[in-house]
């Protein structure tokens, strides 16, 4: 029986790659740039599978390509807000997703980012590396401390509840959150949090706000200018979710008039770009979107979009449809 061919978008861990080469007829993209929507177009009619990333922009229009082979989009990532998934059901292609496996390094990394601003780590480090270290001094970069302070939590599902878990136990934070769908008291007691009515709610008490909603039209720009202007002025915002849930026209604003304090993103609306206005704020950290960058999460995700490609052209559902 012929193999089904299965395109992955971007290179992944190599021991992933030859697992799935084991299984599949496996194209890889070597130069390992984003498809452009004409090569995402053209991969419509020749694979059974396609296996995208945060990268590619799977459009209706990539979807709706005729004729169409792909009967599979195996994301590689939880995150989907790059698919439109409205149109793969129209379609009917079925999504799948990697849920789990890269929730504890996007908890660490939503930590690393909280320490390193309220810390003022990465002052710090360009004071080194510049050569303007001139030595230590008692009122040299002084930051905050996390314990005892509030963090407050845009949305409670599993990345939240693993930030909120190192938080709380790990730091001694008090937990606040929001979620349209919060979950039954005894889970917000096992992570020491109280569930707020809304965001607004949250932003008002937080010394720390840390954004764990999903991407995409219906949290586009959650905060705005208004929201924003919910926080308090010492408050820091952390974003390890999706650029677009942030205006960053606003965020701009608040930093640069001391509406916040501070803010570490590792997501932004139309990466790889960064607005310079955050490039130049000593009061801004930021990352590459390195929320799931460990070997072994990213081997994991792998792994797990072969489960979900096995169990379905086994004929069987795969672990982690999405449509
Ligand atoms: C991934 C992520 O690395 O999984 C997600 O949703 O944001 C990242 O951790 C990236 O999306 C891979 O496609």
């Amino acid at each position: 029986m012929k193999r089904p061919r299965v395109l992955l978008t971007r290179r992944w861990p190599a021991a992933v790659e030859r697992e799935l080469a084991t299984r599949f007829d496996v194209t890889l993209n070597d130069a390992d740039t984003p498809l452009s929507a004409a090569d995402l177009s053209a991969a419509m009619s020749e694979y059974d599978a396609l296996c995208p990333t945060v990268t590619d922009a799977v459009t209706a229009a990539v979807l709706g390509s005729a004729p169409r082979r792909v009967r599979i989009l195996g994301n590689f990532g939880v995150g989907f807000n790059h698919i439109d998934v409205d149109a793969a059901r129209t379609v009917g292609i079925v999504v799948t997703n990697t849920p789990d496996v890269l929730t504890d390094c996007t908890a660490d990394l939503t930590l690393t980012l909280l320490l390193m601003v309220a810390r003022r780590a990465g002052e710090g480090e360009r004071l080194v590396r510049t050569g303007n270290w001139t030595g230590w001094c008692p009122t040299q970069l002084l930051g905050r401390r996390l314990s005892g302070k509030v963090l407050g939590l845009i949305g409670f599902g599993r990345i939240a509840r693993a930030v909120a878990h190192r938080a709380h136990f790990g730091f001694g934070m008090r937990i606040l959150f929001h979620d349209p769908q919060p979950p039954v008291a005894a889970v917000c007691n096992a992570y020491g949090a109280e569930a707020c009515g809304s965001v607004e709610a949250v932003l008002e008490r937080a010394d720390f706000v840390s954004l764990h909603c999903p991407g995409g039209a219906a949290t586009r720009h959650l905060l705005n200018t208004e929201r924003l202007a919910h926080m308090q002025p010492g408050a820091c915002l952390i974003n390890t979710a999706r650029g677009d849930v942030v205006d960053p026209d606003a965020l701009i604003a608040a930093l640069d008039c001391g509406a916040i304090a501070a803010a570490g993103l590792d997501v932004y609306a139309g990466e790889p770009a960064v607005p310079d206005a955050l490039k130049a704020m000593d009061n801004v950290v930021l990352l590459p979107h390195l929320g799931s960058a460990t070997v072994e999460t990213r081997t994991a995700m792998g792994l797990r979009v072969l489960e979900n490609l096995d169990r379905f052209f086994a004929g069987h559902e795969p672990r982690d449809r999405i449509v």
